[in-house]
């Protein structure tokens, strides 16, 4: 018994924010911006909370999937800008969507966060105690960047994106999750609770920090390496394999994994022209864009792969 996606949703906010209007706030430009991350529209919340956004995407992907939300026993959500502390977006989301039946839990693995989510669910289902669960990836990373620093501020967006995964015989054939704490400083957030009144420091929220060259490095390493283990693992040919699903961060990242892995860029859709980084969103936002197309036809052998701040990174082979 194995898991498979049976339904997709994703949910963008309306307002889009341009390189020209970056440039109007920050010393940076279109050409810039375009040419080392092919990125030239990213959307950035108005009033959209991140639990309204999961919400969104999880009620397309429950209609796409022909799906109750009392029918769910699990939800799991992927997101490093959860609106609370505590509860967890999973449960703000179940509670919207009425989702009664279900336990609902985060994941926090940053960019990484769908995918982790995803082969935490099929675990839960492989194991026999789920039948029927909802993964969602979603992120509001406008509220953690500062837009005074051009080196971030122009890479991420806001958004989200979900899955619905049942119990069936065909479905997700192998994954492989990885996770690289000693380089955690390389890619980071400080939270609300660093700092406490009794040693007098004022708890503090950060804002984001990262450094995109070693990040750059990274990526461009460990996704081809975490690409051909789940291949190897699970004996599948590279050849075999319709799309690589991989985590929009910067189209010359995904450019370098695909020459690494010698296989067509035809083979690598792209969307961080629209949208930029959306963190754990970009995975299933991009997902729902495929399924939506019709470009996913039965059998088509998909590869996820995520990564990011943990560091961590990892990979899901699947049937579609
Ligand atoms: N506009 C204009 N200039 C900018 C800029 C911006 N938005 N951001 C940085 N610069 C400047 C720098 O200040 C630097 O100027 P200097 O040479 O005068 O010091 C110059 O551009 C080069 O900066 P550098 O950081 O070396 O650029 P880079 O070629 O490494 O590109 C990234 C920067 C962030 C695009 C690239 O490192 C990257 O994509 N890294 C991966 C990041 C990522 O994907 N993160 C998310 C992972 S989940």
């Amino acid at each position: 018994m194995t898991s498979r996606i049976i339904g997709t949703g994703s949910y963008m906010p309306a307002q889009i924010v341009t390189n020209d209007d970056l440039a109007k706030i920050v010393d940076t430009s279109d050409e810039w911006i375009a040419s080392r991350t092919g990125i030239r529209n990213r959307r950035v919340v108005r009033e959209e909370s991140t639990s309204f956004m999961a919400a969104e995407a999880s009620r397309r992907a429950l209609e796409s999937a022909g799906v109750k939300p009392e029918e769910l026993d699990l939800i799991l959500v992927g997101t490093s800008s959860a609106d609370h502390c505590f509860p967890s977006a999973a449960c703000e989301v179940q509670g919207e969507l009425g989702a009664v039946h279900a336990a609902a839990f985060d994941i926090s693995a940053a960019c990484s966060g769908f995918l982790f989510a995803l082969n935490t669910l099929q675990a839960f289902i492989q194991a026999g105690m789920y039948k029927t669960g909802l993964v969602v990836g979603v992120d509001c990373l406008s509220k953690l960047v500062d837009w005074k620093d051009r080196s971030t501020c122009v890479l991420f967006g806001d958004g989200a994106g979900a899955a619905v995964i049942r119990a069936e015989d065909t479905g997700i054939r192998h994954t492989v999750m990885k996770s690289d704490g000693a380089k955690w400083k390389v890619l980071s957030c400080v939270s609300r609770t660093n700092g406490n009144f009794i040693n007098g420091r004022q708890p503090k929220q950060g804002y984001l920090y990262m450094d995109g060259q070693e990040v750059f490095k990274f990526a461009v390493k460990k996704v081809p390496e975490c690409i051909c283990e789940v291949l190897n693992e699970s004996g599948t040919d590279i050849g075999d394999i319709r799309y690589f699903i991989l985590h929009q961060a910067n189209y010359r990242i995904v450019e370098s994994v695909a020459k690494r892995l010698k296989q067509p860029m035809d083979k690598f859709p792209m969307n961080m022209e629209h949208y930029g980084n959306t963190s754990a969103a970009t995975v299933p936002v991009l997902l729902d864009e495929l399924n939506r197309s019709g470009k996913l036809k039965q059998g088509d052998r998909i590869v996820l792969s995520g990564f990011g701040a943990g560091l961590t990174w990892g990979a899901t082979l699947l049937e579609w």
